[in-house]
């Protein structure tokens, strides 16, 4: 097992009811920014149970953040936020919300253009404004971790950054609320959340016994209570186990101490900023793709995945690996996710595209070994075609 440092300092108060725990979470005498999406929570009651809970708290509202939050957008929050002296910022929302407001947070009183948080992946941040959470879509983690991915549309870029500074103080996670989510982003979330455990798990061994028995309890949850929650949408307990669980797919501890990939989660952000696609759905198509490529250097974690999560336990080794990855398709097709490009009308030579976006940024190595170039880029791709 590698060293490591492991601290989480979100609060979760998780079940039915629990936006009321806001109360007790923001001061009394606060400036609130409520920052939410297109407005799906004005429909579902989420947004009346959250005005319950601000109780007097002098409050201010931005609707409109986008899936895939745009920097512009981001920005005119900013505007408010400084204009209003807010000193709270509740994200209410899925995802793309949550990372808006942690880039807001970030962003107010940042010394320079806020563009570079993204660009140095917030290497000189120093102070953030604290950011309390109303999760109303599970799936990307942003609930319980330092990172957010911000598009900024008018230069075709997606980008990342991480900092402890931006962990939301808090977090609520009533399943209830996520009962109106359409079909196609409850079942975007699963499958994101099981990318985020594959990222963080099928590398090579580390001797990490705790980390690798929890990822693959996390795994065979989402499997096994994700296509069920996707056909039984108002089914609370097989929802609150999907939205505990992909709250632990990312929420640090399955990742402490163990190598971690994370290309195919770089891959599918360009896919993301140049065609727009979701960003669960460019995994489904990157994934399977990139672990046969890759299938020699991650053989063993590759066998342990498709023995202990999918019981594939016959055969020969290069069998039982095709298996692992043909079973890890399945499951994306399964829950209605397409694995291939032309499935969304991409041309394979996006490869190309992306491996020279990546060279200009001086991407040249990811991966858990560093071996995945920009030439290993444009082969996944022209595989996943
Ligand atoms: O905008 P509203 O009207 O709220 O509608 C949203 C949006 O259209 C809707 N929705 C959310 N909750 C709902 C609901 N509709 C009905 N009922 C509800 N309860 O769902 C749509 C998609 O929402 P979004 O927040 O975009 O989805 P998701 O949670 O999948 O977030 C995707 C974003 O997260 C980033 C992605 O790159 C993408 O930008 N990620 C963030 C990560 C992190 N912070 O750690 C890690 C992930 O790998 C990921 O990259
Ligand atoms: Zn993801």
């Amino acid at each position: 097992m590698e060293n490591f440092t492991l601290f989480n300092p979100t609060r979760i108060h998780f079940g039915r009811g629990q936006v009321a725990a806001i109360g007790s979470e923001i001061p009394a005498d606060s400036r609130v920014l409520l920052l939410a999406g297109g407005g799906s929570i004005r429909k579902n009651g989420v947004y009346d149970q959250v005005l319950k809970a601000l109780g007097g708290r002098t409050r201010f509202e931005f609707f409109g953040v986008e899936a895939n939050p745009d920097f512009d957008t981001l920005m005119k929050a900013v505007e408010v936020v400084r204009r209003e002296r807010i000193d709270w910022i509740l994200a209410v929302g899925g995802g793309s919300v949550l990372d808006g407001a942690k880039f807001v947070a970030a962003a107010v009183d940042y010394a320079g253009d806020p563009w570079e948080i993204l660009v140095t992946r917030a290497a000189k941040l120093t102070s953030a404004l604290p950011v309390g959470a109303v999760l109303t879509l599970p799936g990307t983690g942003s609930e319980a971790n330092g990172a957010a991915v911000i598009s900024r549309r008018s230069i075709r870029e997606k980008l990342a950054f991480i900092s402890p500074l931006v962990f939301p103080k808090f977090s609520i996670l009533d399943p209830e609320t996520t009962f109106t989510l359409p079909e196609r982003q409850i079942s975007n979330g699963v499958a994101d959340a099981f990318t985020h455990v594959i990222e963080q798990y099928l590398t090579y061994p580390a001797n990490a016994a705790i980390q690798d028995r929890f990822a693959e309890s996390v795994m065979l949850v989402l499997a096994h209570e994700g296509p069920k929650s996707v056909k039984h949408p108002t089914d609370y307990d097989s929802r609150a186990n999907v939205v505990w669980a992909t709250t632990w797919a990312l929420q640090g501890v399955i990742g402490a101490g163990v190598p971690q990939d994370w290309a195919s989660h770089a891959i599918g952000h360009e896919l993301t900023a140049l065609h727009g696609i979701d960003h669960a759905r460019t995994l489904a198509v990157v994934v399977p793709s990139l672990l046969d490529v890759q299938r020699s250097s991650k053989r063993e974690k590759l066998l342990q995945y498709g023995r202990r999560v999918w019981g594939i336990r016959t055969g020969s080794e290069s069998d039982c690996v095709t298996a692992a990855i043909e079973k890890t398709r399945q499951f994306y097709e399964s829950l209605g996710l397409r694995t291939h490009l032309s499935d969304y009308d991409v041309k394979p030579d996006v490869g190309a595209e992306i491996a020279a976006r990546f060279r200009a940024r001086g991407v040249l190595k990811i991966g858990e070994r560093g071996d995945i170039t920009p030439e290993v880029v444009e082969r996944i791709l022209r595989q996943a075609a």
